[in-house]
């Protein structure tokens, strides 16, 4: 008996924070959860891109917050530009009509506070868009102000992307959160959440000492085989519809660890038999449904991998073609990666002076924007993977010099669920879209100019 309908975009959200399908981390929940009803702890959260940090959040302000607001940073913010927004994005808890509706009780004094300040900064309310962000911002708006004004409104306030801005700026990130604590005295909800990449928890306390113990760093770390299975399982049930056993078990493989990508070959599946919401009567997705939502979801992809990969594989002709060597050991070892011993190890078969330092350098470029992020470290297991899954097939395609590499690379990443005539056109698929990259890769390293 199927109660409530959810629209399939409700359910499977790819690029959006999950609501209705979002799965509980137990992992980091307490953590999370202790930190936010202790008054005073700021609260930095990092991980992965796509390890579910906003969603783990949205979901969990909801739940033991009034309200917040969000401020996005870029790495040409200034910290008074960061305080602007915030000040900004307050203004509907200031509106006269709206705090009437919602019954928050604001005091008139602070309310004319920010009419008056508000005023001086003249201009519309704006968003973070940076032509709008030229405002001069006023004496009267301070750490403090802002602090009280978010504090009147329950309001916390979290900093999505703040290891983009720049170090001077960060340090005044971390002196306003220790004045946020202290006023947590008056303002018990008051609140700075910064979320930040992999590798930043210690950025805030390194720019102020006096911070440690006040922050709760939390660690969201990729998403396991139990919950991107609840995923898939949760779906399942909202949309009423069954996937088989062995294909479920090849998606939550294939993700590794990923909950967006999860997301997209589950929307891509109900998308290719025709699911738009809750179905009245449970169905069954066939083998077909489930190829043509693979296909979709590979060219789809194709432009990014292009991209991705055209960033990675340039590089000044150097000794070692440091790149390839290391997507190809990578290609030899399981979807869940390979530590820096083991790449090195399997380098040196074809390489046997190889140096570890090389290998160290090219594993930290090969992670960067600038290289395509091609590649990711998970300090859990200390194992250096594919940033996404995907890139695996057309590493194969694009480096490996065995005929049928791809095939066998498929069969891996899917493990039993694909029949022959699947992975045959997928392949094909595969090393089509490989063609440009090869020709791209082909050309840059013969130029001479541009070779790993
Ligand atoms: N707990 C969860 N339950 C279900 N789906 C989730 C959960 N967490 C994340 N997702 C899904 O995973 C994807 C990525 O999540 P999210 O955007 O929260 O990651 P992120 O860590 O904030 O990434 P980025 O660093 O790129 O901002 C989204 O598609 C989201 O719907
Ligand atoms: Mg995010």
């Amino acid at each position: 008996m199927i109660n409530e309908r959810y629209a399939l975009q409700e359910v499977f959200t790819p690029t959006q924070p999950a609501r209705a399908n979002f799965v509980e981390r137990k992992n980091v929940n307490e953590k999370l959860v202790k930190a936010l009803v202790t008054p005073g702890k700021q609260i930095v959260v990092y991980g992965h891109s796509g390890c579910g940090k906003t969603t783990l959040l949205v979901n969990k302000l909801h739940q033991f917050y009034e309200d917040h607001i969000v401020t996005r940073c870029t790495n040409t913010m200034s910290f008074e530009q960061i305080m602007l927004n915030g000040f900004d994005q307050l203004n509907p808890f200031y509106n006269i009509e709206q705090v009437k509706s919602n019954n928050t009780k604001i005091s008139s004094a602070i309310s004319s506070e920010y009419a008056l300040i508000k005023a001086q900064i003249g201009g519309e309310y704006s968003d973070s868009s940076e032509t709008k962000m030229q405002r001069i911002i006023p004496p009267q708006l301070t750490v403090q102000t802002l602090a009280r004004l978010l504090g009147e409104a329950k309001c916390c306030w979290v900093l999505e992307d703040f290891h983009k801005i720049a170090r001077s700026e960060k340090t005044k990130l971390a002196q306003s959160m220790k004045l946020f604590m202290d006023m947590s005295d008056i303002y018990a909800s008051l609140k700075i959440i910064a979320i930040g990449a992999v590798n930043t928890a210690r950025e805030v306390i390194e720019y102020d000492a006096e911070m440690r113990n006040r922050v709760a760093e939390i660690q969201v770390p990729l998403m396991n085989a139990v919950e991107l299975t609840e995923i898939v399982d949760k779906g399942q049930q909202l949309l009423n519809f069954s996937l088989r056993p062995s294909v479920k078990k090849s998606i939550v493989n294939y993700s590794n660890g990923l909950a967006a990508v999860c997301h997209q070959l589950c929307f891509n599946i109900c998308f290719a038999a025709g699911i738009t919401e809750t179905l009245p009567e449970r169905v069954m997705i066939s083998d077909k449904e489930l190829q043509q939502a693979l296909e979709a979801y590979i060219e789809e992809a194709s432009d990014t991998v292009k991209s991705a990969f055209d960033k990675a594989l340039r590089q000044r002709k150097r000794q070692y073609e440091n790149g390839k060597l290391i997507l190809q050991a990578l290609i030899k070892a399981d979807i869940s990666g390979a530590r820096h011993s083991e790449i090195l190890a399997e380098i040196r078969k074809k390489e046997p002076g190889y140096p570890p330092s090389n290998l160290t350098s090219y594993l930290h470029q090969l992670q960067t924007e600038k290289k395509g992020k091609l590649l990711r470290y998970d300090s859990a297991s200390g194992k250096y993977s594919f940033a996404d899954p995907i890139y695996r097939f057309f590493a194969t395609a694009v480096l490996a010099q065995e005929p049928g590499s791809v095939v066998s690379t498929l069969q891996d990443n899917f493990i039993i669920s694909l029949s022959d005539e699947m992975k045959k056109s997928l392949s094909e698929m595969i090393v089509k879209i490989s063609k440009d990259i090869v020709t791209t890769y082909i050309q840059s390293t013969t130029s001479g100019s541009t070779s790993f």
